[in-house]
């Protein structure tokens, strides 16, 4: 009789606690097919790598290979390739790709080195272990080096004036947290420990400059090239100064713990729980973020659901590196439902998603769909889709 109760009791706290109803393999699916829509009309000219398509608008805008998302395209090219096994995408994700091999060997643009080439050639190289993105890597990891300031301990974000950012002082923004993983690949992998030592003091000098007591980020930190002494924190993308700026907290919880993998350092992994824990909080219930946590016309603010997707991609990775079980099983249960709650249909679109938000105070990509919100988002699914496999989220699926 007691145990007929307990029953009970469990099946009407499952009908009443949400559960996520993701179909993986149906989203990937679709992916693959709103994908082949997209490369059925790429221009036979260059740029040719999808960017965005702009809200109300129904075509690709496309850029260069010197863009800082011209990575994304070729990296959802080899998700699909991973996903598929089919060679058809294997040669586009590879002509694609290809195309960005001057950013190894021309002087850095800016820090997004990083972002292009590893989520290209990176993906690449796992799949296919093909030497000659070895190589182009390698050189790519050592053009980022050179942005590294060893007085600061950070690399230099944007080598160049940017509006309030004291030129030619040294500045750091949040998103450069993703361009360590380049580094790290590279020290493993003959480039040598001083790349791995560069990617560790950027990652602690951002740790301990770059956020508020509360563990939310500053989008951009400016330091004196001289004396490395942090001279303001400020916002370029976000509301104010002192908001959370979603997409910028969703690189920290990433580069975090991204961060923690590649080093097995605990107060790494301590840090990702923190700037993870802070942004989970303050989620409206849909668990899809407003552009920033302060934007002032919430509830009617624009979303950024590559936010959302960055933020479900790391948290996958870091439910399997918590060792306190309720806590990992938090993360991954969150992942899930920010997950499905991207795969509803008010979130699915002419790419793979709607509603990013790019660059709010210079008003472009307000409420649009943008490559890195597709990438991060079939990055999660696969991941999710390993996890679910028993296999690490790393491998090859
Ligand atoms: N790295 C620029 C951005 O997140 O918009």
């Amino acid at each position: 009789m007691k145990i007929t109760r307990v029953y009970i009791l469990v099946i009407l706290l499952l009908a009443f606690v949400p559960q996520p109803a993701l179909n993986v393999t149906a989203q990937l699916d679709y992916c693959v097919g709103q994908a082949a829509r997209t490369v059925a009309s790429i221009p036979a000219t260059l740029p040719n790598l999808p960017r965005n398509i702009l809200n109300g608008k129904t075509t690709w805008n496309y850029i260069g290979y010197k863009d800082w998302t011209s990575g994304f395209w070729p990296g959802t090219l080899w998700y699909l390739y991973e996903y598929t096994k089919d060679a058809r995408w294997k040669a586009k994700a590879d002509t694609f790709t290809r195309e960005l091999t001057p950013l190894a060997y021309q002087k850095a643009i800016d820090h997004d080195l990083g972002f292009q080439m590893y989520c290209s050639f990176g993906n690449g190289l796992r799949l296919t272990h093909n030497p000659a993105y070895k190589k182009i890597l390698l050189a790519a990891a050592d053009t980022l080096a050179t942005l590294f300031n060893p007085k600061v301990g950070t690399i230099l974000s944007w080598p160049r004036p940017v509006p309030n950012m004291e030129w030619p002082q040294h500045n750091t923004i949040m998103d450069n947290m993703i361009n360590l993983e380049l580094l790290f690949w590279a020290s493993k992998n003959g480039g040598g420990k001083r790349l791995y030592d560069m990617a560790v003091s950027h990652a602690t000098t951002t740790m301990n400059n770059h956020f508020r007591p509360d563990h939310t980020a500053y989008h951009v930190v400016v330091y004196d090239r001289e004396t490395g002494k942090k001279i303001k924190g400020v916002t370029h993308q976000g509301y104010a100064d002192n908001s959370m700026w979603a997409r910028g907290q969703s690189w920290a919880i990433y580069g975090y713990t991204m961060t923690y993998r590649e080093t097995r350092d605990p107060k790494f992994l301590d840090f990702a729980q923190k700037v993870s824990d802070v942004y989970l909080k303050q989620l409206p219930d849909d668990l899809i973020p407003y552009w920033d946590f302060s934007a002032p016309d919430i509830p009617n603010a624009p979303k950024d659901a590559s936010a959302a997707a960055i933020t479900a991609s790391a948290l996958l990775e870091l439910s399997t590196l918590v060792p306190d079980k309720a806590k990992a099983a938090k993360y991954r249960t969150k992942a899930e439902q920010m997950l499905d709650a991207l795969s509803s249909a008010a979130y699915q679109s002419r790419t793979f998603l709607l509603h990013s938000t790019g660059h709010k105070p210079n008003n472009s990509e307000v409420d649009a769909s943008i490559n890195y919100a597709d990438y991060y988002y079939i990055e999660a699914l696969l991941r999710l889709k390993k996890l679910k496999a028993g296999k690490n989220i790393l491998a090859t699926l």
